[in-house]
Formats: C-alpha cells, structure tokens, sequence
C-alpha cells in the first residue's frame, strides 16, 4: 500500500494546473448511458475513481476509448448489461449515479447498494423514492437495488433533504421519461448545472439547474455531444490552503474562483491576499493565518469536501476557530490524526474547537477517507520534520499526480511503495 513522506517547512510557490472536477466527471460519465451514440468528453481528471468508473461502464458494454491524457468517448451503443455489481460500487459509492440512467434507457436496473462509509451512513433512500414517483417498481434484495420501468413517467418530486448524486441520478432519468419532472429541494452545486449542461448538448430540455427547483421535459432519445468537464473546486481549495498554510505564494491555472466564494472569502478572513483572473487564481499568504469559524452547508455555503482542509490550517492559525459540520455525521476522523501532529480539537458533536498551537511535529497518521488524507497532506507541509502518510489510496481517488504538483510547487514530498 503507498504512503505519501511529506518533509515539512518548504514554502509553496510557482503556478500549478488544476484538474477536472471528479464530483462533475463521475455523473457525467454516466450521462452517456443515456444515448446509443458516443459522447465525447475533454478535462477528465486521471484519478482512481474516473478508472473505476469507467470499468464499471465497460462491464456493462459501453465502449470506452481513452483520446490524449484527458480525452474520453464513451459509446452506449452496445449497452448490454445494467448491472452495478458490490465490488464496484463498495469502493466508489457514485456508482450509484448509473441507477438512474440505466432504468430510463434499458427499462430495467440492478444496482448495489452503496452502504455505509467512513464519514457516515449515506443511505440512497432519496434516489430510490424519487424513481419511484417517476413510475418505477423497485425492489431492494440480497444488497441490490433493482428498478424496473417500461418508461418512466414525469413527476414533481421534493427531495426530504438537499442531495448532489440524489438530484443527479433523478435528473437524468427524467430526460428519457414521458412528460415533465420537477425536482424540488434540488442540489445547487456547480457540478449539478455542469452534468445539465453536458445532458442539454446531448439534447436533454432542462431548465432552474442551479437553483433548487430543477425542470426536466422528458424527450423521447438523446444524441452524441461533446462536453468539457468543469476544474475540480476542491482540489482548487485544496491547493489554495496548502499555500496559505507554509505562507506560500502559487497562482492555480485553469480553474475558476466562480464556485467558490465561501471558501476565497475564508481565506481572505485567514488573512491571505487572493487575485483573481478568470482562469486562474493566485493566493499570497501572511506569516501567520488567522483562526477562521465556518459552518458547512449545501452549496453555496462552505462545502462539507473542505472542511477537512480548513481544520488543518486552523491548527496553526492564531486563535480559537469553531468548525460545525452540518452534512455528514461523522466527519471529524481527521482530527484524532491532525492531533498525533500535535494540534490541539476539541471534538463536541458536529462541533470541532481548534486551538492554534504554535507548531506541529511530523508523525506517522492514517488517511481515512479522501478528504481528511487531504488535511493531513496540508498539516504534513507545515509540520516539522517528516509526516507519513499511510493509506494514501483515499487520495488517490479523487486529488490527480498529487506528489507531482506539490512537488513542482516546491513542497519536498516522495511517494512511498
Ligand atoms: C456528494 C459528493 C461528496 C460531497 C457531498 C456533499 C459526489 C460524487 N460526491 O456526495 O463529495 O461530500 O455531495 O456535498 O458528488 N442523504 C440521505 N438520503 C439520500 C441521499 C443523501 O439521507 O438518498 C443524506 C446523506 O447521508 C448526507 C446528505 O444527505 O447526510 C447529503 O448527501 P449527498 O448530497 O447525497 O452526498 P453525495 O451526493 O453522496
């Protein structure tokens, strides 16, 4: 199993091109289980995920044909297997994001059902009821979802909370179903309006992605495209706050500050001075970053995916901040790692109290899910000494040629096998 040694203390500098967004490519890739004729996709990130994913399509008869480094064309034409098996879904839990599609194009699905994870339950029961509401009969045996519907049919649909793959998957059925769909309570994240811009080239009629009442009139097929994945916001913020948390000075190219205000206005509260272009964002930071609060929330509030990243920096910011994380229930297994560094959280619910501490030290720590292995990385910059990253294949699922640009940012980082 690889291990990420960081050696602490280099200041980050220089210019790093961002990827694409993992959250947006998966259900993207999805969307072209919705047409027989192949969809062709530009800025995939290369990351674990993408690669499961597209094994998953594979199994099920999609072609798949890699163009260039991050070119893609998927061709459902042969679509002849839609199955979700547990082996892949246990390790990449959007896989669930077939279920939809699948069911509107070939009438019939067997999904497995994605279980609990790391950072909470993560039950599906949103997906399966909104399906349900468009016509189709579902049974849930042996772990496997399995829908059936001749076609479905529009329907208003209100979702019991804000759910991202939730509004994806419904959202995708509806463009093969008969008449409208309304999703209400729907997911305003980016990636949401980027899977319906990718589905209105495909020849979808899709309108309010974006804003929480999302209107689907079904069509009776789909075509080809092609579609350029949106940059990857997380991995965005990610890089910005390994930079503020060395006092570093980097410009992130081909990305965007348009989705994420929250996460720049923090920064900005952090003391960092960040300029912004329009496809690239450069971050300066203070000797010292201030303790900033947050509270996360469904977008635009500040993103449950940077929570983690934040906690790292408030470790060794001046002052007391107070984390609140509203989305997933058990989402502080970083802070008993960022803790053997030497940071001083206060765990109380959904609540973390970080002390800033005046330095960290390096250790060994686990990576428990994606984006505390990313908190770790940012506490393991500024820690001295080494920092031994182990289990560092939750980062490897969604952060792409992760050593190699920290590297080229000037961090002193080695992947260990
Ligand atoms: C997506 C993102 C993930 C991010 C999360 C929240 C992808 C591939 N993943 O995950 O990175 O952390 O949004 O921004 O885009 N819930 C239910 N029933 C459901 C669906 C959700 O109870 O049927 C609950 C979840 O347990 C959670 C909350 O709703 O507490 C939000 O989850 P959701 O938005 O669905 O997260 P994901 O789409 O799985």
């Amino acid at each position: 199993m690889d291990k990420l040694l960081i050696q602490g203390g280099a200041v980050l500098s220089g210019e790093v091109a961002i990827s694409g967004a993992k959250n947006a490519a998966l259900p993207i890739l999805c969307a072209a289980l919705l047409t027989t004729e192949p969809v062709h996709f530009t800025n995939v990130p290369q990351l674990n995920d993408i690669s499961t994913m597209l094994r998953l399509l594979a199994d099920m008869g999609v072609g798949v044909t890699k163009d260039g480094v991050d070119g893609l064309t998927l061709d459902g034409g042969k679509l002849n297997n839609p199955v979700a098996s547990y082996e892949m879904v246990k390790t990449m839990r959007a896989a669930i994001l077939v279920l939809g599609p699948l069911v509107a194009r070939c009438g019939e699905a067997r999904v497995s059902l994605p279980g609990g994870c790391a950072i909470g339950a993560r039950p599906v029961d949103q997906h399966i009821k909104g399906l349900q509401a468009m016509g189709a009969e579902i049974s849930v045996e042996h772990g496997y979802v399995h829908a059936k519907a001749s076609r479905l049919k529009g329907a208003r649909i209100c979702t019991d909370m804000v759910t991202v793959t939730g509004t994806e998957n419904l959202m995708m059925a509806a463009c093969l179903a008969d008449g409208e769909t309304v999703i209400e309570n729907a997911a305003r994240e980016p990636e949401v309006v980027d899977l319906a811009n990718c589905l209105v080239s495909m020849g979808a009629r899709i309108s309010g992605a974006g804003t929480d009442v999302i209107r689907i009139q079904g069509v009776e097929k789909l075509h080809g495209a092609t579609h350029s994945i949106m940059p990857d916001r997380i991995e965005t913020g990610t890089y910005l706050c390994a930079a503020a948390v060395t006092g570093g000075d980097v410009r992130l190219l081909k990305t965007s500050a348009a989705y994420l205000d929250t996460v720049v206005d923090k920064l900005m509260d952090a003391g960092c001075d960040i300029t912004v272009e329009r496809d690239s964002i450069r971050l300066v930071a203070p000797k010292r970053l201030k303790a900033v609060s947050l509270r996360t929330a469904p977008y635009p509030a500040f993103p449950t995916d940077m929570q983690a990243q934040f906690m790292a920096i408030n470790c060794v910011a001046e002052g007391v901040a107070t984390i609140r994380e509203t989305i997933f229930e058990n989402r502080f297994m970083h802070a008993n790692e960022l803790a053997r560094l030497g940071a001083d959280i206060q765990i109380e619910g959904s609540n973390a109290i970080v002390r800033g501490v005046a330095r960290l030290e390096g250790a060994t720590v686990m990576a428990t899910d994606l984006r505390a292995s990313a908190s770790l990385v940012i506490a393991g910059l500024v820690a001295q000494g080494e920092t031994l990253i182990d289990r560092i294949y939750h980062l490897d699922r969604g952060y792409a040629q992760i050593e190699e640009k920290l590297t080229k940012l000037g961090a002193i980082v080695k992947r260990v096998h």
